[in-house]
């Protein structure tokens, strides 16, 4: 499964700091995107970096993601924080999953739902989300625009860390408007050998319009659209843009 070779070594390979600057700009966002309550969704955790920051802050979160190991890495980290986190995880695929209980506040970060390659899957995911919250309940995502996936996703990158070194690759499909990245990573297998792995990732950008419409049909109005990081209005260079989405009161 995609990003299970990857979790290992995902946060050292810098990931880890997207979710520390999304804990900070959820701070901004949520002191005026309001919402009553503790509970929190963090959809596709990750290695659980954001879930467990929110945690020290008060929240009452469950991560889910479809990687085993991107959720082993998490469990590792609640483990090794020492003291009880309320913090569950749970496998599972954000196009259709239940909760417990629904939440009052729901989050989806780093490209994430840019996974989706059509409508219906994000439509899915959206509608799964809205049954997930509670009427008034908050969705924060982001999405990474055409605009990024076209000029920054491309071409080929190369980083040496201590004991692993990956290569990206990055392709943009003018045709689809798809844009494939190619991660190969070697990890020190000790005694001076590698152990290589690759991972496929392919990623597409939505329009406003195309976002709207399927928030509308699962029960949600946008409250906020943002130039992700800021509190300004997205322009046309944006990398990422920012969706705060409140879950209709009633239907
Ligand atoms: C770019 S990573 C982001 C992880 C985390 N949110 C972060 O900010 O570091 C994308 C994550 O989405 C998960 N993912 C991708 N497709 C998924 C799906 N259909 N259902 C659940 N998780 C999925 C992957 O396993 C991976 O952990």
């Amino acid at each position: 499964m995609q990003y299970d070779e990857y979790a290992a070594i995902y946060d050292r390979s810098g990931q880890l700091r997207f979710s520390v600057l999304m804990n900070l700009y959820l701070r901004d966002l949520l002191g005026v995107h309001r919402v009553k309550g503790d509970t929190l969704l963090d959809l596709a955790c990750g290695t659980g970096t954001l879930a467990l920051l929110m945690a020290e802050r008060g929240w009452r979160v469950i991560g889910i993601d479809r990687s085993a190991g991107m959720l082993a890495e998490a469990q590792r980290k609640r483990a090794a924080a020492g003291e009880p986190i309320d913090v569950h995880f749970m496998q599972a695929d954000m196009r259709s999953f239940e909760l417990p209980e629904p939440v009052v506040l729901a989050t989806c970060c780093y490209d994430t739902l840019n996974y989706l390659l059509d409508e219906q899957e994000l439509a899915r995911c959206f509608s799964a989300v809205g049954h997930a919250l509670l009427p008034s309940g908050l969705f924060c995502f982001d999405l990474a625009t055409d605009y990024f996936l076209r000029y920054y996703w491309q071409g080929v990158e190369f980083e040496e860390f201590d004991d692993f070194t990956q290569v990206i690759q990055s392709h943009y499909d003018h045709a689809t408007g798809y844009s494939t990245l190619v991660l190969t990573g070697f990890v020190a297998a000790g005694g001076g050998r590698y152990r290589r792995f690759r991972e496929m990732h392919v990623e597409r950008a939505y329009s406003d319009d195309v976002i709207r419409k399927l928030l509308l049909r699962a029960g949600f109005e946008v409250e906020g659209l943002y130039d992700c990081f800021t509190m300004e209005a997205p322009n046309e260079r944006s990398l990422r843009l920012m969706y705060v989405a409140r879950r209709r009161s009633s239907g």
